[in-house]
């Protein structure tokens, strides 16, 4: 008989930099979670390549201190699959304030791994076309990977 799999969404994730230290347990959680870790990179980004990936927040407050934070040391960037992936990890997550968090999402990553609005752990795409665009950021298709198979992570 056919068999038509689920289909599985990509979306991206990054640790961010006071919880790199806690990747073990982190990705313990997202793998226990039904999400499979498709890639994977430890990368410090420039001041440029955090103003690129937080375009849409230019203007807003918050953008200095996260820019300043977000480039303090290393990342975690990863692509995640899964059923629905991309509302799935945003679920996974919680909410922006880890200390909300911790009241209505006691079991999320931000509760369990973050400390306020600030510091609340890990960042996830909003939508598919986000996960598209920064996905393409941290993990830029070369001629010889899209030869290999850039979708081989869509089926398991
Ligand atoms: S918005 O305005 O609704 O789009 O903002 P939000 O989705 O809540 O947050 C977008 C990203 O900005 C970070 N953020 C902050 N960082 C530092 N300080 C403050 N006060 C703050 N407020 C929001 C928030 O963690 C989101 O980062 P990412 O990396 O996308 O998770």
């Amino acid at each position: 008989t056919l068999h038509l799999g689920v289909l599985k969404q990509r979306t991206f994730a990054m640790l961010k930099p006071d919880v790199v230290e806690k990747m073990g347990h982190i990705m313990k959680v997202i793998i226990q979670n039904g999400f499979k870790i498709t890639k994977l990179k430890m990368v410090q980004m420039k001041r440029d390549h955090a103003l690129e990936f937080y375009a849409e927040h230019k203007g807003k407050p918050f953008l200095p201190f996260l820019v300043e934070y977000m480039t303090s040391g290393p990342v975690i960037a990863m692509e995640l699959l899964a059923d629905n992936g991309v509302a799935k990890w945003r679920e996974l997550l919680g909410p922006t304030d880890s200390e909300q968090a911790r009241k209505d999402a006691p079991g999320s990553i931000r509760a369990l791994f973050g400390k306020d609005k600030s510091l609340n752990a890990a960042h996830g795409s909003d939508s598919c076309a986000s996960a598209e665009r920064e996905l393409n950021i941290f993990f830029p298709m070369s001629p010889i990977a899209q030869y290999e198979s850039p979708r081989s992570t869509a089926t398991f």
